[in-house]
């Protein structure tokens, strides 16, 4: 039987016992040469300046843990969220591939000229989102001379399918849930020699999704070049896994058995790790139909394939959480305590702080020993979006609404 957690807000599920020695090789895709390069390409567009890690010591105090740091991505490219750093790797990678070249020899600048479009031509990349990754895509292909046409499911806001557009995507809101609009866009990207440019791994579509990844870990890379701290533990979003299985692999490549322990963190309406971790054997267990969380982000069913495999090896513990501590986490990171810095950060971004908070705050002691929070406890969390639904950010963090 695995060890569970349930609190009120959250249960989760310790995947410790499965928890093998790291293989360094087989994170060889995210060791810190390569991912070296690939931050170097992100670098080489103008508008890059390095996103800022936030140290939150009031908050660690309150907490009971040694220190809280959270890097704020909302500043990316001024685009509000961390997508682009998979969309503009991807896309420039595509590019690099076409011209049968190595990346590393190009920069951002080259890739735009018209040298380059004359040789590649026009291309039309595709993609379905829930938002973020979606405006990455848009932006990246506008940036590029190129185009994009861009997919929103179902109860997406208009205020991410504007964005979208205003990046030059065509952009639309389809009658579907996440997952039935990524089949769409494929079968539509066959159909039509489009390039989908997606950021979840299916059999037979695994290339373009691992360049995504590589794009995240560049994340990691910037935090380990911003502090020599190594955290003890790493809360990290969920949605297809893809971006904490990217983070995860880099820690783990660098930092081997120090590797700090990953909890993951999804909504309670999208738990599709949470659900296939806590199954008997691990098996994938997708979930379906409507997923109404306000973690837009992370309203994903069906896991990369490829980020679930290390995921399933390495994850410490698995969450799923109520929308509630979303809202809590908006609202400790945007009034913080004095002395401590206050960060705007979303629905999907702010997750991991309300459970860190609910776990301290109510967890009993077994919880937190089973999942080695205590005094000495360092923990990193990346606030992965700002306020990209501005007026659902008011209603919480001003309004109160989904109240603690
Ligand atoms: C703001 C935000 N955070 C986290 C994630 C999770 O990323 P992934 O789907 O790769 O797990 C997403 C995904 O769209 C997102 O938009």
């Amino acid at each position: 039987m695995k060890e569970q957690i349930h609190l009120p807000k959250c249960k989760g599920v310790l995947n410790k016992d499965d928890r093998p020695e790291v293989k360094a090789s087989e994170l060889n895709l995210f060791g810190d040469e390569l991912i070296s390069d690939v931050l170097a390409f992100q670098k080489s567009h103008p508008l890059y300046s390095n996103t800022p890690l936030i140290v939150l010591d009031q908050l660690a105090k309150r907490l009971n843990v040694e220190s809280i740091q959270v890097k704020d991505k909302s500043h990316r490219f001024g685009l509000n969220a961390f997508k682009v750093m998979g969309g503009i790797y991807a896309v420039g990678k595509y590019l690099a591939e076409q011209l049968n070249k190595d990346i590393n020899e190009l920069s951002f600048a080259e890739l735009k000229s018209d040298e380059v479009k004359q040789k590649v031509g026009e291309i039309t990349f595709i993609s379905a989102t829930d938002g973020n990754h979606g405006r990455g895509i848009a932006w990246a292909a506008r940036e590029l001379g190129q185009h994009s046409i861009i997919y929103l499911p179902k109860g997406s806001t208009k205020a991410r399918l504007e964005a979208i557009r205003n990046e030059g995507g065509h952009a639309e809101i389809k009658d579907m849930n996440y997952d039935a609009t990524v089949k769409y866009s494929a079968d539509l990207a066959k159909e039509k020699g489009y390039v989908i440019v997606q950021d979840t791994a299916w059999q037979g579509y695994e290339e373009i999704p691992l360049w995504i990844m590589q794009g995240y870990a560049a994340i990691a890379k910037e935090i380990a070049d911003q502090t020599k701290e190594v955290p003890t533990h790493l809360v990290l979003q969920g949605g297809v896994g893809s971006f904490a299985a990217g983070i995860a692999a880099y820690y783990l490549k660098r930092y081997r058995n120090q590797a700090p322990k990953l909890i993951i963190v999804e909504p309670n309406l999208a738990d599709c790790y949470y659900q296939s971790l806590n199954s008997p054997n691990q098996e994938i267990r997708p979930v379906t139909g409507e997923m109404n969380s306000i973690m837009a982000g992370l309203c994903c069913g069906e896991p990369n394939l490829t980020a679930y495999q290390l995921l399933k090896k390495y994850a410490y513990a698995s969450f799923s959480c109520d929308d509630e501590l979303a809202a809590l986490g908006m609202r400790v990171l945007g009034q913080p305590l004095r002395g401590d810095e206050s960060i705007i950060s979303g629905e999907s971004g702010a997750v991991p702080l309300g459970l860190l908070y609910h776990l301290m705050e109510d967890g009993n002691k077994d919880d937190l020993r089973a999942l080695g929070l205590n005094q000495q406890s360092k923990i990193l969390m990346i606030s992965t979006e700002g306020d990209t639904d501005p007026e659902g950010y008011l209603d919480i963090v001003w309004k109160g609404h989904y109240p603690n």
